[in-house]
């Protein structure tokens, strides 16, 4: 398994590009199972994830290619599908895999997707999925680890969620497009990658209102068709960046951004006392030379996003004072405390809360990356960090950040990467 190796205290400088969103990315690639023809996306970015999404798509049927002048844009034609499986050994590698299951239910009437089980952050059900889903007609049994799922046609149905689901409101809202009837999604997830996924449906012919609001109403029509789309930027890896400076001082320009998708992180970011410009597209952060100490509750958007959490666990670690991080979405996303201390930082979990009393410094040490995210903070203590931090379970990192140790290495980050066969 390959390891990153950071030599820390190099100020940053210079502009970094964001990639597409994973998190947009892998809805609309299931959308693609919606109808037959051929889709064109753009701004795909070349992450783990995706190529899983990819390998299931092409089991079930689904011819795909990279246009071949541009690594980024991918041609998808689901118009002879051959399965309706989600296998576990795709599921297991990622979560997100059981966002086929509306598609497939809706253009097939039948699909069978593995329970995706528990994960590094938590137990994270899909009982959310299937309740809907039953509401819509659909006949649902559980069978070695299996959700097989059947319906004679789909009928619109009012589905509540008790909390805002991400994927949830994604399989369900590809679910409703093709159903008889009207279908209201009540306390739906507001985030940017579920309206972009909204408007893509919209394009290919649903009828679709309240996107970025809390109620969705889809009024399910007989066809769709085939659209080209573009990926929107990644947030997420744009809130990573920005606290890159925070960590290891100096200044950069994060570009090919939507600013408007960042608001909660630049105002907490701004609260510490970095320096941020913004435009529509692009953020420049400074650092002033002191961080000061804030509190931070993750939220479902448009509050501070749960994806950044491990990530700003790093810049307390450094500020002046006492910082409570209260993570309100998964219960056991706080793996990366462990190895944080071991570079020194002072953290104290309390239940979903995290305490930081701000330390001088990180010291290099070798840790282990245990999920995306909290890798993505191990990176950015390990460019804070004095001496040499190796960060194991790279992996990790791959299935979410599009060239990381390259883009941070164009900014004078002494970061490298060791294979390891
Ligand atoms: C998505 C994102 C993930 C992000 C998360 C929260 C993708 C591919 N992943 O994950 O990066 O961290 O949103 O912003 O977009 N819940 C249930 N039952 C369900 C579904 C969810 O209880 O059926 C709970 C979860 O345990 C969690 C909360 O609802 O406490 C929100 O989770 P959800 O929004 O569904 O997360 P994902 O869609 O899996």
């Amino acid at each position: 398994m390959d390891q990153l190796v950071i030599e820390g205290g190099h100020p940053l400088k210079g502009t970094i590009r964001i990639s597409g969103a994973k998190n947009a990315a892998l809805p609309i690639l299931a959308a693609t199972l919606l109808t037959g023809g051929t889709f064109r996306l753009r701004n795909i970015p070349k992450l783990l994830d995706i190529d899983t999404f990819i390998e299931l798509l092409t089991d079930l049927g689904s011819r795909v290619r990279y246009n071949s002048d541009n690594g980024s844009d991918l041609c998808i034609d689901s118009s002879d599908l051959s399965d309706h499986e989600a296998p576990y050994k795709l599921v297991r590698r990622m979560r997100a895999s059981i966002l086929v299951l509306g598609p497939l239910i809706a253009r097939l009437g039948r699909a069978r997707v593995s329970l995706p089980g528990g994960c590094a952050i938590g137990a994270r059900p899909i009982d959310f999925h299937l309740k809907g889903l039953e509401l819509m007609g659909v006949n649902l049994q559980l069978k070695e680890g299996y959700v097989e799922a059947r319906t004679r046609g789909l009928t619109g149905a009012r589905i509540y969620f008790d909390i805002p689901s991400v994927t949830g409101t994604e399989n369900l809202m590809m679910a409703g497009v093709l159903a008889r009837g009207t279908s209201v999604l009540v306390n739906a997830a507001r985030e940017p990658e579920v309206v972009t996924l909204g408007q893509m449906l919209s394009h290919m012919g649903a009828k679709i209102r309240g996107l970025g609001s809390s109620t969705i109403e889809i009024e399910g029509v007989k066809e769709l068709r085939p659209v080209d789309w573009e990926i929107i930027p990644d947030r997420i890896e744009a809130g990573t960046y920005m606290m890159a400076p925070g960590a290891a001082g100096g200044r950069l320009i994060i570009k090919d951004v939507i600013t408007g998708h960042l608001e909660a992180v630049i105002s907490k970011l701004r609260s510490t006392g970095l320096q941020i410009d913004t435009d529509k597209t692009s953020i420049s952060i400074k650092n002033r030379g002191t961080l000061r100490s804030v509190d931070v509750k993750t939220l479902p958007y448009p509050g501070f996003p749960t994806d950044l959490q491990a990530q700003i666990m790093v810049l307390m670690s450094l500020a002046s004072g006492l910082s409570v991080i209260t993570e309100t979405i998964f219960e056991n996303r706080f793996m990366h405390v462990a190895e944080l201390r071991r570079l020194g930082a002072d953290i104290r979990i309390e239940g979903r809360n995290a305490i930081i009393k701000g330390v001088r410094r990180l010291n290099g040490a070798p840790v282990m990356a245990t999920d995306l995210r909290a890798s993505a903070s191990l990176v950015l203590a390990g460019l804070a960090a004095r001496g040499t931090t190796t960060i194991s379970g790279v992996h990790h990192l791959d299935r979410g950040y599009e060239c990381m140790e390259q883009k941070l290495a164009a900014v004078n980050a002494k970061i490298t990467r060791e294979k390891r066969v």
